[in-house]
């Protein structure tokens, strides 16, 4: 039995990770990564803010309705609501938790909430009573507490302890803090609160200076026991704290940590992989962890030594954070009982066999052009299968490209709109850019191209390629994703899945954006 205290793993990919602008996820792909972070062992998922959109409500209930082994959370700001909203879309997890928050700091209490800070002080104790109403276990957070007074911080955390908060949140909301600066208030809080002992201290750190995940730890050496966090360190603006970084952290320096996480390290790799797929957002390869040069030794000096002894350069194992978790798992001969066993192991299933049929057809397309598949393939095309099989409103049907050295490149394109085929040509600077063209002389869309991004799903020249397009039209992103051996075709999938996405999201509340609307 170890004498360690636990340190409690919040996942916040699922919520404050989508607040990355154009990381935008379905209810599908939420449930898909709600899964992999039960395989993980996360402690809990929040899984979004149910009152931001009937989408993130649904989102929120399907995986409360999913997920058995993790506590499902919702955000909830202070107003009744929010907070019955929260209650509702949890009504069938098996563990919730409402998290509900207003800010602290004197800067967002005097102009975004234009409020005295006793009236924050009531509202928020009626906020946690109003949730311990309706479930047992109530998460209070003291939004931008890193620019906020500690006689304030401590004012208010002894009255919400009181009023039946089991964690207390300590975010640094704006990223503001330093290591050794977070630690202290941490410890002066845990010090100078009288019933701290009856909450979890908490802290949900952004990463605006690149501190998120030293200022994480450095709150748990003074008695932090839950940190807020998402995988690839996703989240507004410049991210929260990454999930696979602290949780490494805290497990190769067991000689200084007071703690341990209950993660299944060989999950994070898989994991991290998925998310990347899903949001569109890349890897950067010398990341930590996860990126795809983090255990690659290019030095012949480091090669050397890892041969001859490992540990010379390395201080953690490739295979225990799931590098070689990345096996062939299916090839151009397995059968169908084979193809649905893997894809529930990742949690997948399907509606109806038609779905199912219609999937493993493509498979086995897949497979003609491409040798061995990967897990990360079968995500993709799941993806692909359950976004053409959703009522949109403009479906790809066919494309060609000519292009080549002194060549004009051209494109003609035929697409589905509205259920009628229409088809374009255009020409470009690339096929690429032609196949844009051609797309927009059929759509007309007036967006602005923000981003167009490739990646492999795998490596190989016959690897997938997974090709990102954001688009903006009067101030809103998307993010638009395919998949295909032919990134040219790829291309095309992602930008009509970004003008899908146009036209058919709805707009979500920002649950920091407003005012505490009291
Ligand atoms: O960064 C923040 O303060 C938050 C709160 C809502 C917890 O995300
Ligand atoms: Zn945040």
């Amino acid at each position: 039995m170890s004498t360690k205290d636990r340190l409690i793993i919040f996942d916040t990919t699922l919520r404050d990770g989508e607040q990355s602008p154009g990381a935008t996820m379905n209810q599908e792909e939420k449930v898909r990564i709600a899964i992999a972070l039960e395989r993980l062992k996360v402690d809990v998922i929040e899984a979004g803010f149910a009152i931001s959109s009937q989408g993130d409500f649904e989102s929120v209930a399907a995986v409360a309705e999913v997920i058995k082994d993790c506590q499902v959370c919702s955000l909830a700001r202070v107003m009744d609501g929010d907070i019955d909203r929260a209650a509702e879309a949890l009504k069938s997890a098996v563990n919730p938790r409402i998290h509900t928050f207003i800010a602290t700091s004197p800067i967002h209490m005097q102009h975004k909430l234009r409020l005295p800070p006793e009236e924050v002080i009531e509202l928020a104790v009626h906020a946690v009573k109003r949730a311990r109403n309706q479930v047992a276990d109530v998460e209070f957070s003291c939004e931008d507490a890193g620019r906020s007074e500690i006689d304030f911080l401590c004012r208010i955390i002894e009255a919400t302890i009181d009023a039946g908060a089991r964690t207390i949140n300590i975010p640094d909301t704006v990223g503001y803090n330093i290591p050794a600066q977070f630690a202290s208030t941490i410890e002066q809080i845990i010090e100078r609160v009288p019933n701290a002992h009856k909450a979890i201290f908490s802290v949900h750190c952004h990463n605006d200076l690149g501190l998120a995940v030293a200022n994480s730890l450095a709150a748990v050496m003074t008695g932090a026991r839950q940190i807020e966090c998402t995988i690839n360190g996703l989240g507004e603006r410049a991210g929260n704290a990454s999930l696979e970084e602290v949780v490494m952290a805290v497990q190769t320096r067991k000689d200084l940590f007071p703690v341990e996480s209950g993660i299944e390290t060989r999950e994070i790799v898989p994991t991290s992989r998925l998310v990347s797929s899903i949001t569109g957002f890349p890897v950067q390869p010398n990341k930590a962890i996860v990126g795809a040069n983090a255990f690659a030794h290019e030095s012949g000096i480091h090669q050397d030594g890892v041969l001859k002894h490992r540990e010379t350069y390395e201080i953690m194992r490739a295979e225990s954070v799931g590098w070689a978790a990345n096996k062939m798992v299916l090839g151009k001969h397995s059968g169908r009982a084979a193809f649905v066993a893997r894809l529930e192991e990742l949690g997948i299933t399907f509606e109806n066999r038609d779905a199912m049929g219609e999937a493993f057809v493509r498979f086995k397309e897949l497979a003609d052009k491409k040798h061995e598949i990967f897990d990360e393939d079968l995500q993709a095309l799941v993806s692909n299968t359950i976004k053409d099989a959703a009522v949109e409103r403009y479906k790809l049907q066919g494309l060609s490209c000519e292009s080549g050295m002194g060549k004009k490149p051209k494109a003609e394109i035929s697409v589905i709109v509205d259920g009628e085929s229409q088809t374009a040509s255009a020409s470009g600077s690339g096929p690429v850019d032609a196949t844009f063209r051609a797309i927009e002389e059929i759509a007309n869309s007036q967006t602005t191209l923000q981003l167009y991004l490739v990646n492999g799903i795998t490596s190989g020249t016959d690897s997938q390629g997974e090709v990102t397009v954001r688009l903006e039209l009067a101030g809103r992103v998307v993010n638009g994703h395919g998949a295909d051996t032919d990134i040219i075709v790829a291309s095309a999938k992602a930008y009509i899945s970004a003008l899908n996405l146009l036209t058919s999201q709805a707009l979500k509340t920002h649950p920091q954006v407003e005012s505490a609307g009291v």
